[in-house]
């Protein structure tokens, strides 16, 4: 191969790796309209077909750097039942400053972002553990769509929190103002930077909650 040939390879190469980087763009793009979020089942000992004390558990979440996530899963590991994370339908910026920004134009609009989670049938279960961070002092609006959607009326509701140094502000009585008639457990509120070890405290609070 001359040099000029080498130069014309080298220039297709360039562009289709431009084309590959173009086509990743796209698909996090399309990951907006993934499929939506199934409820998973339990598969934890001791939480036998779904039930604790009778009851049929769900823990719902919704995380977006992930320490309520974490939290969620370990109390999904103690109480068993089923888990589902919610989801908004067009997925917040990756860039902090930018979900920052967009949460206080939704929570000043008192907005309701479309979510792409879906619960075949919410009646069935008794209790929720329904978690989320702290935004703005309060809860992420896809949160807010969640409830208006599933109505929690006469369901026991453990609710839990994470937040980034300003604790529990709103987040307890602007849920308890949306979810009305249900019945609330004391809350769980762990500091975002531990909530991947506060094992400990999850299971204190857990066993609060079964009584
Ligand atoms: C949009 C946004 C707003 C936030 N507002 C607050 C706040 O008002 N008070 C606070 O203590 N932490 C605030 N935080 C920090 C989060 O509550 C904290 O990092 C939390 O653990 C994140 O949970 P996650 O990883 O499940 O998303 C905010 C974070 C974001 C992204």
């Amino acid at each position: 191969m001359n040099r000029r040939d080498f130069l014309k390879l080298a220039g297709v190469s360039l562009l289709s790796l431009a084309a590959l980087t173009m086509g990743c763009g796209s698909f996090n793009a399309a990951k907006a309209d993934a499929p939506a979020p199934k409820v998973k089942q339990s598969t934890s000992e001791g939480a036998s077909q779904n039930m604790n004390n009778g009851k049929k558990i769900l823990v719902a979440y919704f995380s977006w750097s992930g320490n309520t996530k974490a939290v969620a899963e370990e109390i999904h590991k103690q109480v068993g039942g089923d888990i589902v994370e919610i989801v908004p339908a067009t997925p917040y910026s990756e860039t902090y400053s930018v979900t920052v920004a967009k949460a206080k134009a939704e929570q000043a609009a008192n907005a309701r972002p479309a979510i792409s989670t879906k619960i075949a049938d919410f009646e069935q279960y008794d209790t929720i553990y329904l978690g989320y961070p702290n935004w703005w002092g309060s809860m992420p609006m896809p949160v807010a769509t969640f409830i208006d959607t599933y109505k929690m009326s006469g369901k026991k509701v453990a609710p839990f929190f994470t937040h980034g140094g300003g604790g529990v502000q709103r987040c307890m009585s602007d849920l308890k103002a949306r979810a009305q008639g249900a019945n609330f457990t004391d809350y769980l509120c762990l500091s975002g930077s531990s909530a991947k070890n506060s094992q400990g405290e999850i299971t204190s609070w857990v066993k609060k909650t079964q009584n």
